[in-house]
């Protein structure tokens, strides 16, 4: 018998999204998941134990349950093969990661860029940051994952995992998968060129979270008139034309890129609506109309759920974790002599 394949993703316990974020990651992540929960697990994780590598608070427990409901959402539909856990629910995580922290390499460690740029300089780095990449190895192996949805910036860290893998493989005893490779992942997200929502206030730029200015990005708490306004004052160009240019016209190539978005529409079919359009102002309206009711419809549904059903859903999804977990850990242990 074949074995069901594994899809997992980790997402992050941290506060806001931008429009950015949710319409290039959360959405695409929620299709994927809804075409796939018939014929794989699709394991959906917060890594909590990977928030505490910097300063956290009470506030972890809400922002845990959080992303797990915007997910929801979103149009996650659930089914028995959907699987929402806690990593720090799930102890074969840390267990595992102290048996591939005897596997990985310094140097290895060493190279990964998202450790670089957290410790430049700092006077005192702890030592999970630079851990960090191991524990999501573990995140990973334990559940023989071949497909793991992450942004460019986590490739780095998928690399390592095949890495770590192979050599546990080789050296020990043959127990993990190894996760795809990142240009297969790429083409298994069906995303084709990634969506890559820019900056309002400077389209040079994508739009971040982490962006000074208020008016350059939307958030997903926004109320419908903060977003109107934030895209009413976007930053255009003076060509004088409303067409598809994100090289000679960023800002308005992205509100046509927004707009086609938010409305689930093909991008050619609005860029062929504004053909020969001049007044920016008019698309402006536009959008900021319809982004206006993606938000209000998206508020809407977010509100309806509860606390108590991602709980509940945590609840059989850690269940489930902790046996696939479990077995994989012992193998591992016994690859180690451990039991
Ligand atoms: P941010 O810059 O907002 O902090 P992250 O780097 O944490 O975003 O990325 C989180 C996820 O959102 C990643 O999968 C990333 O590819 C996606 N993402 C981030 N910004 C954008 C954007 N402007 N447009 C589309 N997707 C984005
Ligand atoms: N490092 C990921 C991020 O920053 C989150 C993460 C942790 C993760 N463990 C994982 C993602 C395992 C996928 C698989 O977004």
């Amino acid at each position: 018998m074949t074995k069901t394949p594994t899809i997992l993703t980790g997402i992050r316990a941290n506060s806001e999204l931008t429009l950015g974020n949710f319409l290039g990651a959360l959405i695409p992540m929620v299709r994927l998941a809804n075409q796939h929960s018939e014929t794989a697990h699709i394991n959906i994780f917060v890594p909590d134990l990977h928030s505490i590598i910097s300063e956290v608070d009470g506030e972890l427990q809400q922002n845990i349950i959080k992303p797990l409901k915007n997910y929801l959402a979103a149009g996650l539909s659930l089914n028995e093969h959907v699987h929402f856990y806690r990593q720090s629910h799930v102890p074969a995580h840390s267990e595992l990661c102290w048996i591939l922290n005897c596997v990985a390499s310094m140097g290895d460690l060493n190279r990964m860029t998202q450790f670089k740029d957290k410790s430049e300089g700092k006077e005192s780095v702890n030592v999970g940051i630079f851990d960090y990449p191991v524990l999501m190895a573990a995140d990973i192996l334990l559940y023989d994952a071949e497909y793991v949805p992450v942004g460019e910036d986590q490739f780095q860290h998928l690399e390592l995992t095949r890495r770590i893998a192979e050599k546990f493989n080789k050296q020990y005893a043959d127990i993990f998968t190894l996760p795809a490779e990142p240009k297969q992942q790429v083409a298994f997200m069906q995303v084709g060129e990634a969506i890559r929502i820019r900056d309002l206030q400077n389209p040079e730029k994508k739009m971040s979270k982490s962006s000074q200015s208020a008016n350059s990005k939307i958030m997903l708490s926004d109320t419908p008139e903060q977003a109107k306004k934030k895209i009413m004052s976007a930053t255009t160009d003076s060509v004088g034309k409303i067409s598809f240019d994100m090289f000679n016209q960023p800002g308005i190539s992205n509100l046509l890129q927004i707009d086609a978005l938010v409305n689930n529409a093909p991008l050619q079919e609005i860029v062929s609506t504004w053909a020969g359009e001049t007044h920016y102002g008019d698309l402006k309206q536009k959008v900021a109309e319809d982004v206006a009711v993606f938000l209000c419809d998206f508020q809407r549904k977010l509100a309806t759920i509860s606390d108590q059903e991602v709980l509940e859903q945590l609840k059989i999804g850690e269940e489930y974790a902790n046996k696939i977990a479990n077995a994989k850990l012992l193998e591992a242990q016994k690859a180690f002599h451990l039991r």
